[in-house]
């Protein structure tokens, strides 16, 4: 359960996170903010490139940084990317990402940040209906 002050936490910090965006092609700029199980706050921007896909998200980019430092499991994650909630949720190859350190029930709240201060409060399990996680082989199929 994530308390009212971590919640606004993660969300400043996703905020500040997209000041450091480099946009300069699309000019929209993400913040993300996560929470590992540990304890820490990981952020993270968008950073484009001239050659166009190969941007990171910012979420991504949070992501890895969390696995930089040893954490493997998120506790709670907040976007901030335009106008209003929602504008900056997460894309699919994003949403596959953060699976990766997922709990086993999705159940790590997504607090998608607008511009206008407006949040909307969703979870990897609303973002991600039918996962794609861990595999088992079937070389016999
Ligand atoms: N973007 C993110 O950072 N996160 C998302 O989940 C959606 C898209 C970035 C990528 C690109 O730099 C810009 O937003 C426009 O697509």
């Amino acid at each position: 359960m994530i308390d009212a002050a971590t919640k606004d936490t993660l969300c400043r910090l996703a905020r500040e996170a997209a000041r450091n965006a480099y946009a300069p092609y699309s000019h929209f700029k993400v913040g993300a903010a996560i929470l590992g199980e540990g304890g820490k706050i990981y952020t993270g921007c968008n950073v484009e490139n001239a050659s166009y896909s190969l941007t990171i998200c910012a979420e991504r980019n949070a992501a890895t940084t969390m696995a930089a430092d040893g954490e493997r499991r998120i506790a709670a994650v907040a976007i901030f990317g335009g106008a209003s909630a929602g504008d900056a949720a997460p894309c699919g190859a994003c949403r596959q990402f953060l699976l990766e350190f997922a709990d086993p029930e999705l159940r790590a709240p997504v607090f998608l940040v607008g511009g206008d201060g407006s949040v909307l409060e969703t979870n990897l399990k609303e973002l991600c209906p039918y996962p794609f996680r861990s595999f088992v082989p079937n070389d016999e199929a």
